[in-house]
């Protein structure tokens, strides 16, 4: 019998700072409006980390949250594994170092680098590794400081993101009758389009600054096409159609792709998981923040399917169906 893997908890972190866009444009001196901002992109607000403040001490604190919400401590995991573009080192991974946080001293850990779409590579990771028995209680945590890797002279880029974590806990049933869990997951890459979102060098490169840069009107032109087809594609898998979707849980990087995605799927607005206007993008802390958010609003029911989605640097893009 092949296990499958329960969400067993959800849980996020947001730094304490939060600038709403007045206050981002005076702090950082930029030639923009709230009015331009909102109405290209639905933001708001965003929190941003505080100096000294760590991808993998975020990543913890929202797996703490989301192990107590499952009722399981540290002692139980077997599994860590973190998404994220801005880990506190190249090595220790983020990963390895939230096991630090946690005292978790079995099992393994690693970073996956997917920018905004790690989250669903890494539940979709954590499932294969589940499924195979190679691990029975897994964190999957997508934890994002990308205040310090944007160009804040350049207004296009730095009003777009926030900082902060999500997680999400998954445990291994194996009871044939259970029907919960994560049904599938569809991972994409094309690097043909790697030059329209990048962060520009690294630690192996010679050069570069460091700092994110994009191309949005292009990025915006792959978004809607790319995440509609795998969409559709993870329902066909499942023998499920639009009607049976209860929350879509989409990337949050701009409310008018996520409103789009919600036309394309005919769901009312309030089946739609907006955190957007409040967080701004997380990159891959978005998904499981919004459904931190979600959880604790009381609006996940047992057994409402979920649909997960998200593109980003890479290009990478990809989906995750689940039954709550
Ligand atoms: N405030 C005011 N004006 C701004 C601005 C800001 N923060 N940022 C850019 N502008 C200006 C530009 O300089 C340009 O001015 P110009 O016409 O005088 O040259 C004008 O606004 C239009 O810029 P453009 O980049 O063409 O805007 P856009 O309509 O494409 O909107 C994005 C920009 C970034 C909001 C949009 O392209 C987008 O959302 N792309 C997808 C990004 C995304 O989701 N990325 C993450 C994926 S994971």
């Amino acid at each position: 019998m092949t296990p499958r893997s329960l969400i067993a908890g959800i849980g996020g972190y947001l730094p304490e700072r939060v600038l709403d866009n007045d206050a981002l444009a005076a702090a950082y001196n930029l030639d923009t409006t709230d009015d331009w901002i909102v109405e290209r992109t639905g933001i708001r607000r965003r929190h941003l980390a505080a100096e000294g403040e760590t991808a993998s001490a975020m990543g913890a604190a929202a797996a703490r949250a989301a192990l107590d919400r499952a009722g399981l401590t540290p002692a139980d995991v077997d599994l860590v594994i973190v998404a994220t573009t801005t880990p506190d080192s190249a090595f220790p991974s983020t990963a390895v170092r939230v096991q630090g946080h946690l005292g978790i001293t079995r099992g393994f850990g690693f970073d996956i680098a997917a920018a905004c779409t790690g989250f669903v590579y890494g539940l979709g990771l954590a499932d294969s590794l589940i499924r195979s028995g190679q691990a029975r209680c897994a964190l999957v945590i997508g934890s994002e400081i990308y205040s310090r890797i944007l160009d804040w002279t350049d207004r296009g880029t730095c009003v777009l993101f926030g900082d902060g974590a999500g997680a999400v806990v998954l445990t291994a049933t194996d009871d044939p009758a259970e029907t919960r869990g994560i049904l599938s997951t569809h991972l994409h890459s094309d690097g043909r389009h790697g030059e329209i979102l990048k962060i520009e060098g690294g630690a192996g490169s010679t050069g570069g600054t460091g700092l994110l840069r994009m191309a949005g009107k292009e990025v915006f032109r792959h978004a809607v096409s790319k995440l509609a087809a795998v969409v559709d594609e993870a329902l066909a898998a499942n023998g499920l159609g639009h009607g049976d979707v209860r929350w879509l849980v989409p990337h949050q990087a701009n409310l008018r792709i996520i409103e789009a995605m919600g036309r394309k799927l005919k769901l009312p607005p309030d089946r739609v998981v907006v955190t957007v206007d409040k967080h701004a993008n997380t990159s891959a802390a978005s998904i499981p923040l919004a459904l931190a958010e979600a959880d604790a609003a009381g609006k996940l029911q047992r057994g409402d399917l979920i649909v997960m989605e998200a593109i980003g640097g890479g290009l990478t893009w990809g989906a995750a169906l689940a039954r709550f």
